[in-house]
């Protein structure tokens, strides 16, 4: 009875952490090009010169926004002349303005923001970011909801790099052409690894999650493969963890195909971000539905004047495969006429368990 709790078994695991999505490896591999890319872009304004805004787009889990923060936080380290404000926000956390104006006050630990509106927070925050360089980047830019901010850092801080990252190319085109012409970035494609580079960072993981000798050679061979197929590191992520845990669950000290196997039934419950599997039309489709029922061709109207491009039977079609998904409700009304109704499902909520 008394070594119920007896937490000194020991365990496959050497630290169960370094396999979670939000670990930061102190050395990032095959990015060295998108890394020199990215520093060239900030290197001028270490020189107290104006700076070069950037937009990084590829495909989810591909290394994006972990090589951004290896970045700034090398950035962070390095003993420099003229030491610059550097930003990281997040724009799924900090989806309007407001929120987003907020974060930059408190990450430049400006306080009196009670009683202020938005603006007047962005006002405050400009004047501040305006006294050094500053390097701004906005992950996930494409959850961004309005884009006063977005506006107010553009034309008003005036030695600045701003780096958005997105996962499709699309959102820089889909900008207002104000924005555009503001913004200019270069840009930067993050390419999907070949199956060796899958191989080597996931075995970088492996050593740092793992004891040695905690995998069957064939059992990681299977993760990367699967991995390699999906195309995003986060997959092998969660099969090596989940395999891991199957395994000392039937009390063994190596992980073997058979848990690998087990923790690829568990794929479908991987709670990546539900948006991501979407193309950028239904993204949009479901940004315009609301919880309140609407006649789809109502929807179509609004999804035209925000520049969809689909037909209407493509459009009613898109609907019909988001239903399925539990993204959208429908039903059928008869009033002189049949339509559909169509409203916000499930699975929307779901967003907030993500956190990539
Ligand atoms: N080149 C790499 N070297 C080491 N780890 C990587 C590399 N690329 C991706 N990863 C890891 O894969 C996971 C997903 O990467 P992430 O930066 O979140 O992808 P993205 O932002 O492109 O969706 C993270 O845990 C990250 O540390
Ligand atoms: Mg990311």
């Amino acid at each position: 009875m008394s070594d119920f709790y007896n937490t000194d078994l020991p365990s496959i695991f050497k630290n169960e952490f370094a396999l979670g999505f939000e670990f930061l490896p102190k050395e990032l591999l095959f990015r060295d090009n998108e890394m020199q890319e990215i520093t060239s872009v900030i290197k001028p304004l270490l020189q107290d010169r104006p700076g070069v805004n950037l937009f990084i787009y590829g495909k989810p889990g591909l290394g994006k926004t972990a090589v951004v923060r290896f970045l700034l936080k090398k950035l962070e380290e390095a003993d420099l002349e003229l030491e610059p404000f550097v930003l990281y926000i997040n724009c799924w956390k900090n989806n309007t303005s407001y929120k987003l104006a907020l974060e930059i006050a408190h990450a430049l630990s400006f306080y009196s923001v009670q009683n202020k509106s938005g603006s007047e927070v962005l006002q405050a925050v400009v004047e501040l970011l305006n006294k050094k360089p500053v390097v701004i980047v906005l992950d996930e830019v494409d959850k961004l909801e309005d884009f006063e901010a977005l506006y107010y850092l553009l034309e008003d801080v005036f030695k600045k790099s701003v780096i958005a990252i997105a996962n499709d190319k699309s959102w820089v085109v889909r900008l207002e052409p104000r924005l555009r012409s503001r913004l200019q970035p270069q840009e930067l494609e993050f390419k999907p690894y070949n199956k060796q580079q899958v191989h080597g960072i996931l075995k970088q993981r492996l050593d740092l999650g793992f004891i040695p000798n905690a995998w069957d050679l064939t059992a990681f061979e299977r993760v990367v493969d699967k991995t390699f197929a999906s195309g995003d590191i986060r997959v092998g992520l969660f099969l090596m963890r989940q395999a891991g845990l199957i395994a000392e669950y039937r009390n063994a000290n190596k992980v073997l195909l058979q848990d690998v196997e087990k923790a690829i039934g568990k794929l479908a419950s991987f709670s990546v971000n539900p948006e991501e599997i979407l193309d950028d039309d239904e993204k949009l489709i479901l940004s315009i539905v609301t919880a309140q029922p609407q006649r789809i061709g109502d929807l179509y109207k609004v999804y035209k004047e925000k520049n969809g491009s689909l037909s209407y039977k493509s459009f009613q079609r898109k609907i019909l495969k988001l239903s399925k998904g539990k993204f959208l409700h429908l039903e059928r009304v008869h009033k002189g006429g049949t339509t559909t109704l169509v409203s916000k499902g499930l699975k929307q909520g779901l967003q907030r368990f993500i956190d990539s």
